[in-house]
């Protein structure tokens, strides 16, 4: 599966979800996650996302978030369509520390 990681949070470009074949991106307040059981492994979302916040699950250290990715991928609504980002998207885009703002 691939994975939605720390960088999505606070920036949500949402080019991903258009990509997607099988529509298995989950959207929460101010990040997306994807459903690992629904990922076809494609890889066709990794190069859309202007934040490389999408991710293999074969990286090193991705376990946490593979974790949360399918956590919120129970809860939250699917989202196939792109919408605008979020209001400061492009100044979140790289900051550091941003998992601990992820909004459940
Ligand atoms: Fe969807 Fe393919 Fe990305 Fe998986 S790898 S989330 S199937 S676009
Ligand atoms: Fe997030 Fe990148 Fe998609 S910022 S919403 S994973 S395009």
């Amino acid at each position: 599966t691939y994975v939605v990681v720390e960088n999505c949070i606070k920036c949500k470009y949402t080019d991903c979800v258009e990509v997607c074949p099988v529509d298995c991106f989950y959207e929460g307040e101010n990040t997306l996650v994807i459903n690992p059981d629904e990922c076809i492994d494609c890889g066709v979302c990794e190069p859309e996302c202007p934040a490389e916040a999408i991710l293999p699950d074969t990286e090193d250290g991705i376990e946490d978030w593979l974790e949360i990715n399918q956590k919120f991928a129970e809860v939250w609504p699917n989202i196939t369509a792109k919408k605008d980002p979020m209001e400061n998207a492009d100044a979140e885009n790289g900051r550091a520390g941003k998992k601990a703002e992820l909004s459940e």
